[in-house]
């Protein structure tokens, strides 16, 4: 059976190109590995009526690469609209920052259905299709639309939030019943699968066996898929990237210092001001700390079009400068913030070069940063990472120091811990840590959906829809 991977975003197979986002280098290795199509946005769009979207296909290993450009008088309500000012807020708990209107959605709506279009060019005899992310939403109700029979899965790298957050979406109801088009939907945790089938009960009055839910579309099985990374493939690029310029100039300007590293996009569900404040307050309650441990934080801009985002920029950056200028000496610089991104193959060797990793987001799916940050470490003088206990990476990775992103206090505390913590132990939480990421990789993940997709469409025609 072939298969189509659908995501907004798509990523080359280049490792010395900046990244944009952990979805795009997670599903990079599954494509180039399985021979799949990966079908995605351009970045760009287009005038007009499009009978047959405009796609560009490349090679990527031994699969391909098909990029669409999207319809210009939708994509803004689709991608700034709907997808990431109520969508992303409320999947986060953030209905606070909902701004969206009708036309948004309808722009939502109609991009879905042209992907939907777009997808038919790329189906052979027997092809499976795997939907990436809250994008794509309706996209398995477009293709059941379009009369396409074939497997059909969904999954969500986000986290699902409680039913009443779901319900300040404008037209969830109409949404989420669409999801049920699909054959297999995946989370990456049991909390997030939980949440989905109480909405489901809640508001659309089905129920749900063993995470099995029948509407009239059929039978849609909901499973917990938690992501994983190619740790071997990052242990490999953490070794040979120490000798790349950035690696071993950030080495040298360290003079023995220590380092904590944070690596994320600017997102307010990131946990960014927090994790200032965090080191903010460590440096306050520990001046002897000052000078001995300093924070690299990544910061890649993203979604600046869409006001919350322009305004955590400001915050953070305003933050930054206090925080540098308090502390800071002649010689001493905090906090050093770059607002760029960096290719995986550097970000390892940052990684590595880092003895603490700090993965503090108030909420996340998975973050894969603090899967790499492990993978990226020296086994014989391994750092620590700090890791919020509201990351969906938190389920696997728990002897990781565990922190509330929301306790400064704790967090000053947690990387007080980190910086002071004797190699028997740092040894011990990685080796730990590390055995879970060799025990469950993306291949495997992207093999157990598949399979997993394939079995269950099998079972949904044995089932009556309602
Ligand atoms: O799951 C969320 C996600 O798709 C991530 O994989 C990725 O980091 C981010 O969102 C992409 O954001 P954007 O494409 O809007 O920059």
């Amino acid at each position: 059976m072939s298969l189509v991977v659908v995501s907004n975003r798509v990523a080359r197979g280049k490792p010395n190109e900046p990244m944009t986002g952990g979805l795009a280098a997670a599903l990079l290795p599954v494509v180039e590995y399985s021979g799949a199509i990966w079908v995605g946005s351009s970045g760009r769009v287009r005038d007009g009526h499009q009978k047959e979207p405009f796609a560009e296909v490349e090679a990527l290993g031994t699969g391909a690469l098909a990029t669409l450009d999207l319809p210009a008088a939708h994509y803004g309500g689709y991608y700034e609209g709907f997808a990431n000012s109520a969508l992303w807020p409320a999947l986060h708990s953030r209905s606070d920052l909902i701004r969206v209107s009708q036309g948004d959605y309808r722009s939502y709506r109609e991009v879905n259905a042209f992907m939907a279009r777009a997808l038919l060019r790329f189906r052979k005899n027997k092809t499976a299709f795997w939907v990436q992310d809250y994008h794509f939403l309706a996209l398995g109700a477009e293709l059941r639309e379009l009369s396409v029979d074939d497997p059909v899965g969904f999954f969500l790298h986000t986290p699902w939030p409680v039913p009443a957050v779901m319900q300040g979406v404008p037209n969830h109801r109409e949404l989420i019943e669409a999801m049920l088009a699909y054959d297999l939907i995946g989370f990456q945790t049991e909390e997030d699968r939980q949440n989905f089938l109480g909405y489901i009960s809640q508001d659309l009055g089905l129920t749900a066996e063993d995470g099995i839910v029948v509407s009239r579309h059929g039978r849609t099985q909901c499973q917990v898929f938690p992501i994983g990374i190619d740790a071997e493939k990052f242990a490999q690029y953490a070794a040979k990237s120490i000798s790349h310029p950035d690696v071993s100039r950030l080495r040298k300007s360290l003079n023995g210092e220590k380092l904590a590293i944070g690596v994320d996009r600017l997102d307010y569900s990131k946990g960014l001001v927090n994790r200032v404040s965090a080191f903010d307050r460590l440096w306050t309650e520990q001046p002897n700390l000052a000078r001995s441990i300093s924070l690299l934080q990544i910061a890649n801009p993203s979604r600046g079009g869409i006001e919350a985002y322009g305004n955590l920029q400001n915050e953070v950056a305003r933050l930054v400068t206090d925080v540098n200028g308090r502390h800071g000496e002649v010689d001493w610089t905090p906090i050093r913030y770059l607002n760029k991104g960096f290719s995986q193959a550097v970000l390892a060797g940052l990684y590595r070069t880092a003895q603490v990793g700090v993965v503090t987001p108030l909420h996340d799916g998975m973050n894969l940063v603090a899967k790499e940050y492990v993978a990226a470490q020296n086994p014989a003088d391994p750092g620590v990472l700090v890791l919020s206990k509201f990351a969906g990476a938190a389920n696997e990775l728990d002897t990781a120091l565990l922190v509330n992103p929301h306790d400064i206090d704790g967090m000053a505390r947690a990387i007080s811990i980190a910086v002071s913590m004797p190699l028997t132990e740092r040894r011990m939480r990685w080796e730990a840590m590390m055995k879970k990421l060799r025990g469950h990789t993306i291949q495997q993940w992207s093999a157990d959906f598949v399979a997993t997709l394939e079995a269950c469409r099998g079972e949904r025609a044995a089932v009556a829809p309602l």
